[in-house]
């Protein structure tokens, strides 16, 4: 029997988060790759966390390289390669640079392991995952963007905050793309089972909303040297678990969107069917007026963006 491989490609600080979290729920043999530069970073990094997994108790080897030889035949490829966001800055403005990295990089890695599912992590996301998606050649289906993870999980932080309750018990859903006209959906937001709208003021609830749409740049503004990574790396690797373990996850991510939604072909958060296929299925919600016009306004903004990319 094989054991599955996964590819992550950008030893930062969200590569790097992500491959640990990775390691420690014993997803599968992971190779962390980046650019050749002073030294051997993705080696160092990866024989310091193989180091930590006899006290972990877990057996996945991890490889740090710099060639796309290493990737060859992996099940999952993550792309967080890219430059992060300073202060001051959009996720837009990040649009040429890492249209660059993430097109040189599907394309290669795509060559060597043709059945895999990509997931796309570099911001600007939403238009990144089309990058991703064209660069690799890959079906739709087995082309995914985590953003909705992280914001929904951003949400229920705020949420348990505020009620002083358990995160696992705050459940929500939310849509459109990873900028600050996401649209999260406080209707279908529950704390165990409970409707939100029971438990918070709508005033409050506005005010969580607009924390959760600016909860990126929160970070940033606090690191001041560039973006958040423990929450995304979290994220990324929620969604390799749906994946390699085929849990058909419900689980917010930027997907192809084509009918659904009356989209009309374009990559923005919706909630999907997460599994070994990639996106098994999109999950049509319905939406008030208010919620379909907020939806709408977000993924013109993608779709600006989109038409933007050189590829
Ligand atoms: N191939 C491989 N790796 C690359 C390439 C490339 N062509 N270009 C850059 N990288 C690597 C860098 O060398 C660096 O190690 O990508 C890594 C990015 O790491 P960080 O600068 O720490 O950035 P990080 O915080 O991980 O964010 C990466 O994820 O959340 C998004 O907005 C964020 O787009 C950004 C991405």
């Amino acid at each position: 029997m094989t054991r599955t491989k996964i590819s992550i490609v950008g030893a930062g600080h969200v590569g790097e988060t992500t491959a640990q979290l990775t390691a420690l729920k014993g997803l599968g043999d992971i190779v962390l790759l980046d650019i050749p530069q002073t030294g051997d970073m993705p080696a160092g990094k990866a024989l310091d966390m193989f180091e930590a997994s006899p006290i972990e108790r877990v057996d996945c080897r991890i490889t740090g390289s710099t060639s796309y030889d290493d990737t060859a035949g992996s099940d999952v490829i993550v792309i967080t390669a890219g430059v992060p966001r300073k202060p001051g800055m959009s996720r837009d403005d990040l649009l040429d640079v890492n249209t660059t990295i993430v097109k040189t990089i599907a394309e290669q890695a795509a060559s060597l392991s043709p059945d895999a599912v990509l997931i796309v992590v570099t911001n600007p996301l939403d238009a990144m995952v089309h990058v991703g998606w064209k660069a690799s050649g890959f079906p739709t289906r087995r082309v995914v963007g985590q953003a909705g993870i992280l914001d929904t999980a951003r949400f229920r932080a705020f949420l348990s905050m505020e009620l002083g309750v358990s995160v696992e018990d705050v459940s929500t859903v939310l849509l459109g793309g990873h900028g600050d006209a996401m649209v999260p959906l406080p209707r279908y937001t529950s704390v165990g089972g409970i409707p939100v709208t029971q438990l918070v003021a709508h005033e409050r609830l506005q005010e969580l909303v607009e924390r959760t749409r600016r909860g990126g740049g929160e970070i940033v503004k606090l690191l001041q040297t560039g973006s958040a990574y423990h929450a995304p790396g979290a994220a990324v690797t929620q969604m390799i678990e749906a994946i390699v373990r085929d849990r058909k996850r419900v689980l917010p991510c930027a997907a192809y969107c084509d009918r659904e939604y009356g989209v009309g072909g374009c990559f923005v958060g919706v909630p999907v069917v997460l599994g070994s296929g990639g996106v098994e299925r999109i999950i049509e919600i319905t939406l008030d007026a208010e919620e379909r016009s907020a939806f709408e306004k977000s993924v013109a903004g993608v779709k600006a963006l989109v038409a933007r990319v050189a590829i």
